[in-house]
């Protein structure tokens, strides 16, 4: 198989396969072994104070001289409001699992994100060569700063509407996210019942609406992922849920427990982590907490006031209370180094496209 396509030159890269940014998750050691292999590897930084960032992009530099990517959320989402009152009756509905997992008192919200302002001056000083934002609405002005200094940009859309909107805003690529996708739904310019279309029926539709290469996420996890989103009409994929196996990533060892014996049922969007619909494996939090959804605080306050729980919970070795974020496709994770996960995507893309070439016979004149 020809893996160029226009994302390839377009970001220069040898394979169509980003890392998708993982916040929490993604390590400059992630990102360059993908880069290293010929992919597109990626920070999620959304939550990496300023300074840390710094540290992480030359990290990610002295492992790898290839393109890589940083990705940030959207300045819009850092700040919340919600009175004294909500965020009384969330600490009450947290305080028994506190109690059942000795995690003392539940903190106060503080800011997790950002500051996008100050993390966004570190990216554009270090002149890093590929930047991408989740959420919306998009940052027009971090976009052409951008692009003065060479840079690529690359923007979350859920729905037609949103990939048009992200153009518009001058964005180099859209990524595509289907409803199957692991972690937080991007929708921003709809309610988030029309941001949960499926993969293969969005890639398409957003291909016919921009002229900008798109990539597809949500749900691919193989080469068999791969080759039907560019029958599709993408430029590449972007993959989450198939790194978080990968033993180069910084999630808990409980966590790739469950991913590595997560099943096709096992996940479920919700807000009650975060404040925002999020694809998360289910665990105990999720069914408990989902009798009070309509309490939970606003993002990403939500996340904040948790934070306790999830740290006793990740040190006990208990699955039941982190977010464990994980797309639909979780059962066919695989516990590969990223390199070698990218070369065996990249060598079954190009057995599954020899084989398909003798399928597509079918369709010949006269092959009946
Ligand atoms: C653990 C995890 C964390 C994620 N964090 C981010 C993030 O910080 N920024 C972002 O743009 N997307 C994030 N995503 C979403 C991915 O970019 C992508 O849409 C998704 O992983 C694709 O679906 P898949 O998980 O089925 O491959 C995250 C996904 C996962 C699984």
């Amino acid at each position: 198989m020809n893996n160029k396509t226009e994302l390839t030159h377009l970001l220069k890269i040898a394979h169509p396969i980003i890392q998708a940014p993982m916040a929490g998750a993604s390590t400059p050691e992630l990102v360059a072994a993908v880069s290293n292999a010929g992919g597109l590897g990626s920070y999620g930084g959304a939550a990496t104070p300023p300074a840390q960032l710094r540290q992480v992009v030359r990290r990610i530099r002295a492992l790898t001289d290839r393109p890589f990517a940083v990705n940030l959320f959207a300045p819009a989402v850092e700040e919340c409001e919600f009175t004294s009152q909500q965020q009384a009756v969330m600490s009450e509905v947290f305080t028994r699992w506190h109690n059942e997992l000795n995690a003392g008192p539940v903190p106060e919200p503080i800011s997790i994100l950002g500051p996008f302002a100050e993390q966004f001056a570190v990216l554009l000083e270090e002149r890093i060569p590929i930047f991408s934002f989740h959420f919306g609405p998009a940052p027009v002005d971090a976009i052409r700063e951008m692009h003065t200094i060479g840079s690529r940009v690359l923007a979350t859309a859920t729905n037609v509407r949103e990939a048009k909107i992200l153009v518009e805003a001058g964005v180099d690529v859209i990524i595509a996210q289907g409803s199957e996708a692991g972690g937080h739904r991007s929708t921003f310019a709809t309610p988030y019942d029309q941001g949960t279309i499926g993969t293969a029926s969005l890639i398409p539709q957003v291909v016919d609406a921009v002229s900008v290469p798109v990539v597809a996420a949500g749900g691919i996890m193989d080469a068999r992922g791969i080759v039907a989103a560019l029958a599709l009409g993408a430029s590449g994929v972007q993959m989450g849920t198939a790194f978080l196996a990968c033993p180069e990533n910084n999630i808990p060892e409980v966590y790739r427990q469950a991913v590595l014996n997560g099943q096709d049922e096992d996940t479920v969007i919700t807000e009650v982590f975060s404040g925002r619909p999020a694809r998360a494996i289910r665990n105990r939090f999720v069914r408990e907490m989902e009798h009070y959804r309509d309490q939970v605080l606003p993002f990403p306050a939500q996340i904040s006031i948790g934070r306790r729980l999830r740290q006793a919970s990740t040190e006990q070795s208990n699955p039941e209370f982190i977010s464990m974020w994980a797309g639909q496709g979780v059962a066919l994770a695989e516990a590969l180094p990223a390199g070698e996960l990218i070369e065996k995507l990249v060598q079954d893309c190009q057995a599954i496209a020899a084989a398909l070439q003798a399928t597509v016979q079918v369709f010949n004149p006269g092959s009946i």
